[in-house]
């Protein structure tokens, strides 16, 4: 198992922490802003974690498969899945990405929330993220910013450039959390993209 991964397992009982529950927060309004409207909407959650945000939009799509290599972290998610009253439209899947992402089906929406800066071979993931969408599928990939601070940072022009290789459109970007407007020297600021197929 990869060290991250391992260190993720370590990390799922301390996980929702309320800075964690208000950036997901944020990352949850971002997607439902750039949305575009498609039916049947069949949306994956990929490095999940505790699910904040794909539990977090289940209303806004048919069904959402939350997917992570960390199985404490998926435990988390099944637990609160449980927990919801209403019929889920909610599945999980343990997959390491890095060794094979290939979905159960392919998907209309993909979304990557701080995972992209875990992964070592972008290119191979990005190729792979494209070949489980669906033609017109919409990617989401939230990420921290480069910054003196931070080395973790995905600098968004590049990244940008490999999705349009690969045979991504429409590319938007917004930053989302802007560390210096808060005056946060502890956070990255965090960027959400989003592009077609
Ligand atoms: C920083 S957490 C982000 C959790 C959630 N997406 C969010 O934004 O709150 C990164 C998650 O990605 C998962 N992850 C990292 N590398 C992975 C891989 N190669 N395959 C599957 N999951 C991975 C970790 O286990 C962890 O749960």
């Amino acid at each position: 198992m990869n060290n991250h991964i391992e260190k993720f397992n370590q990390l799922a009982n301390h996980y929702d922490t309320p800075k964690n529950i208000y950036m997901a927060k944020l990352v949850v309004d971002a997607i439902r802003r750039y949305k575009v409207p498609k039916s049947p909407n069949k949306a994956a959650d990929l490095g999940c974690g505790t699910g904040l945000i794909g539990l977090n939009l289940l209303e806004d799509f048919d069904s959402m498969l939350l997917v992570d290599g960390a199985s404490n972290m998926l435990d988390i998610v099944n637990q609160k899945i449980k927990k919801q009253e209403t019929k889920s439209n909610a599945d999980t899947l343990q997959l390491n990405m890095e060794d094979e992402l290939i979905l159960p089906e392919k998907m209309d929406t993909l979304i990557l929330s701080l995972v992209l800066h875990h992964i070592s071979d972008h290119e191979q993931i990005l190729t792979d993220l494209y070949n489980n969408l669906n033609v017109g599928g919409q990617l989401f990939i939230i990420e921290m910013a480069p910054s003196p601070h931070n080395h973790h940072g995905v600098d968004y022009n590049k990244l940008s450039i490999q999705l349009s290789d690969i045979g991504f459109q429409d590319i938007q970007f917004e930053v989302i959390y802007d560390a210096d407007n808060e005056n946060d020297d502890q956070t990255a600021s965090r960027f959400i993209l989003t592009a077609r197929k």
